[in-house]
């Protein structure tokens, strides 16, 4: 496979990319980043993506170096030049290469950012993982503390699914003072007795656009939400659970630290949600 990526204003073949060892992405993990699925062609949640990167930016004193529509423009390109039906669009912004390391930021008027973009083919609609639903551990939540900003740094997410790899599991839920934060690329949700429960947002979760999106469709359907934190007990004890996230959609969870949620297979609300946001991006993907 050899993809067309974008660099800093170029498209290029995959192995015709270069970024310096001097990025403060590389050096500092000084960078953001967004996923933007993609179905029939077309971007989901494009805006909300393009609004929470500006945040992202925003919050670390980085500008934007390149408009909304500019970014449609490049997705929607990478798209196009490597013929993505289904996938993903990853994007990366760091605060650039400076002539040496250095922890003071280089003046941005000097020191223009690294953009980069490129496309991950891969069936997200139809996943085998949507039947059978996923099994979670739970494993202490040790980020930083300003995890609504979406940085690269993502050591920790990264180890948390090797943990769970380890203990059999598919992925991780994070805890801290005894409160489910989000999984580790993912928010987390539970629903008892028909009532949707997920943490509110703060700096300690990342504002996910697909939970904005799947919580108005829920409301918009009668559901009850309530956002507050849970514990893995409220969890273990729950009817059914869930994550989301750009790359999964609505994904059920079926068992939490080993203890099998309702039946053990994916719950009624969870398969209607997924349902609900699927068929409601098809139609507002641009
Ligand atoms: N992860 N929480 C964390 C820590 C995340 O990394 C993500 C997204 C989410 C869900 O956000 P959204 O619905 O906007 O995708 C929540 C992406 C998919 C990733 O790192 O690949």
């Amino acid at each position: 496979m050899s993809r067309i990526v974008y660099v800093n204003g170029e498209y290029l073949p995959e192995d015709q990319a270069r970024v310096s060892v001097f990025d403060r992405g590389f050096l500092f993990a000084d960078g953001v980043y967004e996923v933007t699925s993609v179905i029939d062609g077309k971007l989901v949640d494009f805006p909300g993506h393009a609004a929470r990167l500006d945040r992202s930016l925003a919050e670390l004193d980085m500008p934007s170096p390149l408009t909304s529509g500019e970014l449609l423009a490049i997705h929607r390109e990478l798209v196009a030049r490597n013929n993505v039906t289904e996938g993903m669009v990853y994007l990366q912004i760091t605060r650039g290469a400076p002539e040496d390391r250095d922890f003071v930021f280089p003046d941005p008027a000097e020191t223009p950012q690294t953009v980069v973009l490129f496309t991950q083919s891969k069936g997200l609609v139809d996943s085998p993982a949507a039947q059978t639903g996923l099994k979670v551990i739970s494993i202490p939540d040790i980020r930083w503390g300003r995890r609504d900003i979406k940085t690269v740094q993502l050591l920790y997410p990264s180890m948390g699914k090797m943990m769970a790899r380890r203990a059999g599991a598919d992925d991780a839920w994070m805890v801290e003072d005894g409160f489910v934060t989000e999984g580790t690329s993912n928010n987390a949700y539970i629903v008892k007795d028909g009532r949707i429960v997920t943490r509110q947002l703060g700096n300690e979760i990342l504002h996910g656009i697909t939970r904005a999106a799947v919580l108005a469709f829920a409301r918009e359907a009668q559901m009850q939400v309530e956002e507050r934190p849970f514990t893995i007990d409220e969890a273990q004890a729950a009817d059914e659970a869930f994550i989301t996230s750009a790359s999964t959609f609505v994904m059920p969870v079926v068992s939490v630290d080993g203890v099998a949620l309702g039946d053990g297979k994916p719950g009624p609300v969870a398969r209607r949600l997924r349902e609900i946001y699927i068929e409601q991006s098809r139609k507002a993907a641009v």
